[in-house]
């Protein structure tokens, strides 16, 4: 597969509303969770008014088609957004997805390496996780550690 990574921009908005979606881990065999469930406020604050100050990331898309396959996103809570992975107000939340028939083939793995090696690389950045995800190994090779554990999930946070 072929594919271009691109900072992301005002209009990506409706499709961070479907990695928002994909961004929620369901364990292996559990049924997939209803689509409205990105409606809910907690969740909805990843994405709601995208283009506050301090939102900025990266859209993995497939080069022929130009089809959009993940994202990685950050928010920062100095816009008003507190979501499950807040750490402290100099701390922006960082959310990603691939697309379910694009995961595994190394896109999570571009997308955090064009975040990081972009000047946002300088910046505080925490995130939510799933006791459990497979993620987790991703987030600690990116220089992730976990600094809380509550309630089934991991906060864990890059300096
Ligand atoms: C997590 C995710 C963004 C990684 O993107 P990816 O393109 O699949 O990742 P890569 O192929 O670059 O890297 C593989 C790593 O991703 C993670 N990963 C792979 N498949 C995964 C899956 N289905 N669910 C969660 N994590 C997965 C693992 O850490 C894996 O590393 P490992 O091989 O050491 O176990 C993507 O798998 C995904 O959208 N998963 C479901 C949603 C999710 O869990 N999002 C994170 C919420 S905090």
């Amino acid at each position: 597969m072929n594919y271009i990574i691109r900072p992301l921009a005002l209009e990506d908005e409706p499709f961070l509303w479907e990695m928002l979606y994909h961004a929620i881990y369901i364990p292996p065999e559990h049924a997939p969770l209803p689509r409205d469930i990105i409606q809910t406020p907690e969740l909805a604050s990843y994405v709601q008014g995208w283009g506050r100050e301090g939102d900025r990331g990266f859209l993995g898309s497939e080069t022929q088609t130009n089809q959009p396959i993940g994202a990685v996103w950050l928010r920062s809570p100095r816009a008003g957004h507190q979501g499950y992975g807040y750490v402290d107000d100099n701390t922006s939340e960082l959310s990603i997805a691939v697309l379910p028939e694009y995961r595994g083939q190394g896109v999570g793995t571009q997308l955090l390496t064009h975040l990081f090696a972009s000047e946002l690389g300088r910046l505080s950045v925490s995130l939510s996780v799933s006791v459990g995800n497979p993620a987790v190994r991703l987030y600690e090779r990116f220089g992730f550690e976990i600094i809380r554990k509550s309630n089934g999930s991991l906060t864990m946070k890059r300096n």
